[in-house]
């Protein structure tokens, strides 16, 4: 009855059930030790920095990738299986059904050149590990406190374009293609907002220079889950905003692949 009367306390006891569901406070951090294997991906080295993923990086199943993208990031199954079944072929092993992080530095699978924060593997072998010269090149076309899709397409076409003037070996298959322009796309949606295309310069260099999800800067994960439709849409805007020299662009069955492009040359 005092609790009836008492409407902020009530608001506030409400608020706080929901805060506690929707937003469960990070897994403590912990940088890669010795053992630990990472990826070319700031994204699940921050999952298994904090624990998400298990934190040596190796041997990564099916379960295991469903709930550590749900649990820290609210990405739906069926995308978080695509993103599996990709991983699982950059594992040497035959018939593999896990993958190790550093599997999918293996080049020219899923790993590509002209990554945003990554050297092209023709230089020393390492598409690897972040390189804070190569991030620079991207960061310059991030002109403003809030990153949007224009600016993140011109960085990413900024790459490229880097790379094919530069990178006498420079490839870039249709499935390379597709990765770069939703890892574009990922940035956006997951660590900013899917309807305005925008997403804070800040928490996305946090992201990368510190392999952690910058939830001290105020990110936390979405309420709504991101599925296949959303990553799509943002890749239709990436790409829309590449400009149409940039790519072709072919659709094929969505439980396939997301799509498949075809690089043309760029102007
Ligand atoms: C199982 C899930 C995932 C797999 C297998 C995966 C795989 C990869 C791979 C192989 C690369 C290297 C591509 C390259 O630059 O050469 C990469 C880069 C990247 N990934 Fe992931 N990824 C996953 C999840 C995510 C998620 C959820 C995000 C959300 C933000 C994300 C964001 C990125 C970004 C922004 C890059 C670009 C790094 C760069 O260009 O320097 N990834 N990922
Ligand atoms: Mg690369």
């Amino acid at each position: 009855m005092k609790l009836y009367n008492n409407p902020p306390l009530i608001n506030l006891l409400f608020i706080g059930a929901v805060a506690a569901q929707d937003y469960p406070s990070l897994p403590p951090w912990h940088p890669p030790g010795s053992s630990d294997v990472r990826a070319p991906c700031p994204m699940l080295n921050s999952l298994a920095n904090h624990g998400y993923l298990p934190h040596d990086g190796k041997d990564i199943t099916l379960e295991k990738t469903i709930e550590a993208l749900d649990t820290a990031l609210n990405i739906d199954a069926e995308l978080a299986t695509f993103l599996y079944n990709n991983a699982i072929t950059t594992n040497p092993t035959p018939n593999a059904t896990t993958y190790s992080l550093n599997d999918l530095s293996n080049h020219n699978i899923l790993e590509h050149d002209a990554s945003l924060s990554r050297a092209d593997f023709y230089w020393s072998g390492d598409a690897h590990t972040f390189n804070q010269t190569v991030f620079d090149e991207t960061r310059s076309y991030w002109t403003g406190p809030v990153i949007d899709v224009q600016m993140a397409a011109d960085a990413r076409l900024a790459r490229v374009k880097t790379s094919m003037a530069t990178n006498p070996d420079y490839s870039m298959s249709d499935l390379g293609s597709g990765f770069s322009i939703g890892e574009t796309a990922a940035y956006i949606i997951i660590i900013g907002d899917s309807i305005s295309g925008t997403v804070e310069k800040s928490w996305v260099e946090y992201l990368f220079e510190n392999e952690r999800l910058p939830a001290e800067l105020g990110w936390s994960r979405h309420t709504a889950a991101a599925t296949f439709a959303t990553l799509n849409d943002m890749m239709d805007r990436v790409e829309n905003a590449t400009g149409p020299l940039a790519s072709k662009v072919r659709r094929v069955g969505m439980h396939d692949v997301p799509r498949r492009r075809t690089v043309m040359p760029l102007p």
